[in-house]
């Protein structure tokens, strides 16, 4: 980590006097957070060009930002006030998470709020897969009428197998049990079963007893091509498989050959391998041209209402942060989560995480005489944060005590 000198931010500040900066359209739900608690918000409908974001970034004490904008450890070394970076999305990737740790600035995404519209889209296309409904569409658009039952089936009684029981897939769980689903799962963590949902003691045996197999694993070396020419040898005959995970999840040329011999009777695939960068970057795809293959350009999280809630849930958390110091869902930095307490002072202090920094904090409070009300201190990686709470005369002193410890990275007082 590069060393940085002390960067003190002595006080509380009249709210009228915060900077929220939201750049890329950012959902009106933000703003109605930042307003109902006094704050002003500037919004900018693009991402800036490098210029204009360094003066922005220069003077802000809140920016949020979508995917577009890019805050390297040059960037975010010129943000002199920065408090709280909010990524209005689900990824940080756009942001050098540690740079933003190494200068005491956290940052909060909304991990979590796409995740019914995902369990939503894999509910639509079992159901859709299972009817062979979008076959039959392009037979219509192609003019040919084709009333045949054949390879059409209810949902009800039918197996669901997930792989990966966590936010989306117990969601899919609830949602495919009141449509009548048997759900098996396999997960490789302990999970506790919703409804009558029951786990399976492997992979293997959820892939040979389950219609219809769902995948909602993350991206890691454990879950590349999980599901390849072996995993589908061991699925039912005529079984589906909906990916609306990781597109390296599955191994598209095995899958396309399943397809092709009749053995896996169609997917729905939402992600892949390769995906294009934008609308003028062509979509390419083994899985282009097959029959009951249901192609999305990774739109499972993408609704309205997942951007609402993102909007609203990062502005919570970044407002409950600079309100109290609360960290507790921060991505980069230390996680404290800490309710204020009626009639103290609180101070923030942001440090290098070093044998025998916690010493001298302690030290320096007691060699000024704090009498200290509440401590907490959390670490993470090459970063300390300590929230201290001291009665309200000690505020500035104990602000002073802090700075005076040489590994400071930030502070600030609430009040
Ligand atoms: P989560 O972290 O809540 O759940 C993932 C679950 O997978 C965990 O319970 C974990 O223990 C389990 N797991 C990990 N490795 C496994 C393995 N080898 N076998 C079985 N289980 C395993 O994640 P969440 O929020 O449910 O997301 C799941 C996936 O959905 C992620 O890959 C995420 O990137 C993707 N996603 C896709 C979206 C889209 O637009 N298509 C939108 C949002 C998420």
């Amino acid at each position: 980590m590069t060393s940085l000198k002390a960067q003190p931010m002595p006080t509380s500040f009249p709210k009228d006097k915060l900077r929220v900066v939201l750049l890329e359209n950012i959902h009106d739900t933000a703003i109605s957070v930042f307003e109902a608690d006094g704050i002003t918000v500037e919004r900018h409908a693009a991402s800036p060009d490098r210029k204009a974001l360094a003066a922005i970034i220069a003077d802000a004490h809140v920016l949020g930002i979508r995917s577009k904008t890019r805050l390297n450890f040059d960037m975010l070394s010129s943000a002199r006030r920065l408090l709280a970076i909010g990524c209005f999305c689900i990824g940080t990737d756009q942001v050098d998470s540690s740079a933003a740790a190494a200068h005491g600035i956290p940052i909060f995404n909304a991990p979590f709020s796409n995740t019914r519209s995902v369990a939503e889209l894999t509910i639509a296309e079992a159901i859709m897969l299972t009817r062979r409904v979008f076959e039959k569409s392009e037979q219509m658009h192609r003019g040919s009428w084709d009333k045949s039952a054949d390879g059409s089936h209810e949902v009800r009684g039918r197996t669901l197998g997930i792989v990966g029981y966590g936010h989306i897939g117990a969601q899919v769980s609830v949602l495919a049990e009141s449509m009548g689903m048997r759900v098996r799962f396999f997960d490789v963590a302990s999970k506790l079963p919703l409804g009558n949902a029951s786990p399976t003691d492997s992979l293997d045996e959820l892939l040979a007893v389950s219609d219809i197999v769902t995948l909602h694993v993350p991206a890691c070396a454990q879950t590349d091509t999980l599901i390849d020419a072996n995993a589908i040898a061991k699925m039912k005959p005529g079984a589906l498989l909906i990916n609306n995970a990781r597109g390296k999840v599955v191994d598209i040329p095995a899958l396309r050959r399943a397809i092709e011999s009749g053995r896996i009777a169609g997917a729905a695939l939402d992600v892949f391998p390769d995906e294009p960068s934008g609308r003028d970057d062509p979509f390419r795809s083994e899985m282009r041209g097959m029959r009951n293959v249901i192609l999305t350009p990774h739109i499972g999280g993408s609704t309205m209402e997942a951007q609402a809630d993102i909007g609203k849930s990062v502005a919570e958390r970044l407002v409950s942060f600079v309100n109290s110091g609360s960290t507790g869902t921060a991505v980069n930095v230390p996680r404290i989560d800490a309710p204020p307490q009626a009639g103290l002072h609180r101070v923030l202090h942001f440090h290098r995480n070093v044998p025998g920094v916690l010493g001298r904090i302690n030290t320096s409070l007691a060699e000024a005489g704090i009498n200290v009300r509440a401590q907490r201190l959390e670490t993470h990686n090459e970063v300390g944060y300590v929230v201290l709470d001291v009665d309200a005369p000690d505020s500035e002193a104990a602000l002073q005590s802090l700075e005076a410890v040489p590994e400071t990275i930030r502070s600030r007082v609430l009040w």
